[in-house]
């Protein structure tokens, strides 16, 4: 007892002192296992705790759309300023260098694309996410669209199994049911189910009463940035839904198809980590695009 009282003390490990690992910087992520924590670290600044994704997944569901056309001239120079990237294998494979060393958020459900009316989705192999060292593996949840919600929670439980298999975090994407109206109601229930079934990260919209969507989530909230909108419009998105809960945004076409998507993304950072305001993050839009 001498002796372990000798060692506690010579490695400062007094009792009442917390360590500094107990509480961890990923919201309802505490009590996963240390690859889970790992990946999840690579995701979210463990400084802020949150996270600028750059989403280029959009081409497996509507082909080469705008700004998308040449991933390794549109987007493959922008990944420098993402804390993370989210795209299909096919991309990734394909188009990202991989040195690149960002963590990899992997589209990991394939199917029909916008031409056709269900979405008939299917699991990639998990063993791909580990391949391609994945850090999550992002999978749809379409609630409230009949077969459609069936095959897709089917599909978001069972990758959060293999995830929990393996270690690997997964990210649910909310989609919109096309019956649904696009409020904090709809949106709270696809969060909240998304989290039930295992998703250790949401990506869903912004909307009015995100607060409500965000406190009833009891994992982080990413949200998706949608169809283009003016610059600054799209930085004042960013800017309350930090402020309301999220933990960071997915982005895409308000990146991508931005009139300057470098000086964009550095600027939707700043908002995202370090509080700039819509007002002053649009001044440094402004600034890098001259
Ligand atoms: C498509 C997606 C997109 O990656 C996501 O919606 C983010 O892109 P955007 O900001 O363009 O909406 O998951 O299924």
């Amino acid at each position: 007892m001498a002796d372990m009282d000798g060692f506690r003390e010579a490695n400062n490990f007094g009792f009442g002192q917390t360590a500094q690992f107990d509480s961890f910087h990923v919201k309802g992520a505490s009590n996963l296992p240390w690859g889970m924590k790992d990946r999840l670290s690579r995701i979210f600044n463990p400084k802020t705790g949150r996270v600028v994704m750059l989403a280029f997944d959009h081409g497996f569901i509507m082909g080469p759309t705008s700004g998308l056309e040449r991933i390794d001239l549109n987007i493959v120079p922008l990944i420098q300023y993402a804390d993370c990237i989210m795209c299909t294998r096919g991309i990734l494979q394909s188009s990202v260098p991989a040195n690149i060393n960002k963590p990899v958020c992997l589209r990991s459900d394939a199917g029909t694309t916008i031409l056709t009316e269900l979405n008939r989705n299917v699991l990639i192999d998990v063993e791909d996410a580990i391949r391609f060292n994945a850090s999550a593996m992002a999978v749809m949840f379409s609630a409230g669209d009949g077969e459609q919600e069936a095959i897709t929670a089917a599909n978001l439980v069972e990758a959060a199994d293999l995830g929990n298999r393996y270690g690997i975090p997964v990210m649910g994407v909310t989609a919109v049911g096309k019956q649904m109206a696009r409020d904090a109601r709809y949106f709270a229930l696809a969060s909240r189910v998304c989290a039930e079934n295992g998703a250790s990260i949401v990506k869903t919209y912004y909307c009015e009463g995100f607060e409500k969507v965000a406190a009833a989530c009891p994992v982080p909230i990413v949200i998706a940035g949608g169809k283009k909108l003016p610059e600054k419009e799209a930085l004042e998105l960013c800017y309350n839904a930090v402020n309301d809960g999220a933990v960071g945004v997915d982005m895409g076409r308000n990146v991508f198809q931005s009139e300057n998507p470098a000086a964009m993304i550095q600027a939707v950072h700043a908002v995202v980590h370090d509080g700039l305001t819509p007002e002053q993050g649009y001044e440094m839009f402004q600034d890098l695009s001259k």
